[in-house]
């Protein structure tokens, strides 16, 4: 199969196209917590086209292509249904539309929790087909041995505990984790087996602030936070969130804009130009040359 990520200038919308940046690395990322400390923190948010990857880029260190498409793109009930097709599709979307930033796709359920050989047969798919620079895998010391197979065989790896969405039919919902004191030593043995494993960085997602400290103190790569707490190295929203795409409001995100609002008033407003034929105008038409 041919590859799909490359820069068609005359066929891309990019407008204009940027001009070529250096893109960030997984090891610059890495680096970024040397010592238990991370002097500049990590930016992440979710992208899954190639016009909000243009838009989202020269502002985020990785950009990941999330599951979260399933409920964002597909209006899924749960990030379970989703497969390798929807996410090389979108990885490689996002990929022609970054140049700056470490594009991460998520391995959707059932692509990689069976053996570390279907792990690495569906990441190196994930890898060849869409130009990211690596994973992100759900669960811990589960998932340890084989973020070390992939690591070990050139396969950059996120990690991902706490509330792991994909694992919703197990959990009941998606209420925060780390309340018991049971729970909260699993979170954080959890992040401890994945580090030790080679994860190049963790998402903690959904946990009570506390155990978002005690997870960040207790591993040395970054962790990058999504209800978790400000200390954590880095962190991460669904970009749709964050610009007020949907009506509900989970407590750890924070608008930082009414996206929602501006599209259905827009809608609105071509909707009654077109009912009243004030749409197209004479600026939008086609007219005949003058002789
Ligand atoms: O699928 C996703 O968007 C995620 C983030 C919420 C971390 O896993």
């Amino acid at each position: 199969m041919s590859t799909t990520f490359e820069l068609d200038t005359s066929t891309s919308r990019a407008n204009p196209t940027p001009a070529p940046m250096k893109r960030l690395t997984v090891p610059v990322i890495r680096g970024r917590k040397q010592d238990g400390v991370t002097a500049e923190p990590i930016v992440m948010l979710t992208a899954y086209t190639a016009r909000q990857a243009q838009l989202l880029d020269e502002h985020c260190d990785l950009l990941l292509v999330g599951d979260s498409l399933g409920q964002v793109v597909y209006g899924l009930p749960s990030s379970v249904p989703v497969t390798l097709d929807m996410m090389a599709a979108h990885g490689a979307a996002v990929v022609r539309g970054s140049y700056h930033s470490v594009v991460i796709v998520d391995m959707p359920f059932g692509a990689y929790e069976q053996s570390p050989e279907q792990a690495f047969a569906s990441a190196s798919r994930l890898l060849k087909e869409t130009g990211c620079a690596g994973v992100k895998l759900e669960g811990g010391e589960a998932m340890a041995e084989t973020v070390t197979f992939l690591v070990r065989r050139g396969i950059p790896v996120i990690g991902h505990v706490g509330l792991t969405p994909q694992a919703v039919n197990v959990l009941g919902g998606y209420n925060s984790r780390g309340r018991s004191e049971e729970e909260a030593k699993k979170i954080v043995a959890d992040a401890i087996a994945l580090d030790k494993a080679g994860a190049f960085a963790i998402v903690v997602e959904g946990v009570v602030e506390p155990i978002a400290v005690e997870v960040t103190k207790a591993v040395a790569c970054p962790t990058i936070g999504i209800g978790g707490s400000s200390q954590c190295d880095g962190q991460v929203l669904v970009t749709e969130d964050m610009v007020g795409m949907f009506e509900r409001v989970p407590r750890f995100v924070k608008r930082y804009a009414e996206v929602a609002d501006i599209i259905s008033d827009a809608a609105a407003r071509y909707a009654g130009e077109v009912r009243a034929r004030s749409f197209p105008g004479i600026e939008q038409t086609y007219q005949p040359k003058k002789s």
